[in-house]
């Protein structure tokens, strides 16, 4: 087992991702965990990312910060997810390859792999077809920070790794309906048609399967691949099942307590039919996901209620 070397310095520790390596890493019992908000240190400044790292000489660094958005962002701001993604990346590698730092995991995602990719998704599908064009430009900015990863490998022996999750959800979950993920925005919109007597209108036909992974696992994951993984990436962390987004949604109107009428609307586009990381590779490693869905959305849910009744 690899020892994960102190200071570990998350970046992007705010994050919905960020966030839950924070508290595992906490609930670990380590003290050295270090982080800078957004505010304090903009990582598209090289000139802050190079003081940041330089004076916190991490030993380990967890990669979480990015302009992540939905589909909507993504179509209408493609040079900022671009650029931006490419610039927080570049410095954040620049700096660490500087202070020297020892281990290094970078959070990339599954929209890496190709639109047709054969289900489950292996990683060895990584440029093999063209993408979804909807955030191409997005996970072009992630692929160039998995190939990075690999070279910092090959010309410098770094022992950095990559690790591309799949659809994640958790407490601290975006619920803005303009800009959240499917799971975030069942558990809002069935919240909402349970307190106004509504119905819920969802999107397609519901037969689309896709893979949900929780935070707290991601995290887990995250300190299992520091301590076990030390190879070229990228590696899919996932819980290597998946649902229909008909199971999801009557799961999610169980946990919320709806019972009230779900409209389909089959005008609306239903996407990519299925979308499943193969999680072999991590499998072999000796981890796998805890959380099942039904607790973790019941956990989001109770976050996510108790937050609009402190807002
Ligand atoms: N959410 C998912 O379903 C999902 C799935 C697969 C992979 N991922 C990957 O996980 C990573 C984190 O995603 P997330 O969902 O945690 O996103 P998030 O909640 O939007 O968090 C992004 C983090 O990046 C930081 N950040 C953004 N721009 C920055 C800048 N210019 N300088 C410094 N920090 C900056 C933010 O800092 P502040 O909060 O301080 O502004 C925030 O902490 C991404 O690489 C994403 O691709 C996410």
């Amino acid at each position: 087992m690899i020892d994960i070397e102190g200071p570990v310095y998350i970046a992007g520790h705010r994050g919905l991702v960020g966030s839950a390596v924070w508290r595992h890493f906490l609930a670990q019992g380590r003290t050295d965990v270090v982080g800078h908000a957004s505010s304090d240190v903009d990582l598209r400044d090289r000139d802050a990312a190079f003081d940041a790292i330089g004076s916190a000489r991490p030993g380990t660094l967890v990669m979480a910060a990015a302009r992540v958005g939905g589909i909507l962002a993504n179509s209408t701001y493609p040079v900022d997810f671009l650029n931006d993604n490419l610039r927080i990346q570049t410095n954040v590698f620049e700096a660490s390859h500087a202070a020297g730092v020892e281990r290094l995991l970078f959070l990339g995602s599954s929209c890496i792999y190709p639109k047709l990719a054969p289900q489950p998704i292996h990683e060895d599908s990584l440029l093999t077809g063209p993408l979804e064009p909807t955030n191409e430009a997005y996970a072009i900015a992630k692929i160039s920070g998995v190939l990075a990863i690999n070279a910092y490998r090959q010309q410098f022996g770094r022992r950095w790794i990559s690790a591309m999750p799949t659809n994640l959800y958790g407490p601290g979950d975006n619920f803005d309906l303009t800009s959240s993920h499917v799971l975030p925005a069942m558990i809002r919109k069935f919240h909402d048609a349970k307190v106004s007597g509504d119905s819920v209108t969802l999107w397609g036909s519901g037969t689309p399967r896709r893979e949900f992974l929780h935070t707290a696992d991601v995290a887990a994951a995250t300190d299992h691949l520091l301590k076990n993984y030390d190879d070229v990436g990228p590696i899919n962390v996932g819980c290597g099942s998946d649902v229909t987004i008909r199971e999801l949604a009557a799961l999610v109107a169980e946990v919320v307590g709806f019972e009230g009428d779900v409209r389909w609307d089959a005008t609306k586009p239903d996407g990519t039919a299925r979308k499943l990381l193969d999680v072999s590779r991590l499998s072999a490693l000796g981890w796998q996901a805890r959380v099942g869905l039904r607790q973790g959305i019941s956990e989001t849910y109770d976050w996510y209620v108790e937050s609009i009744t402190a807002a």
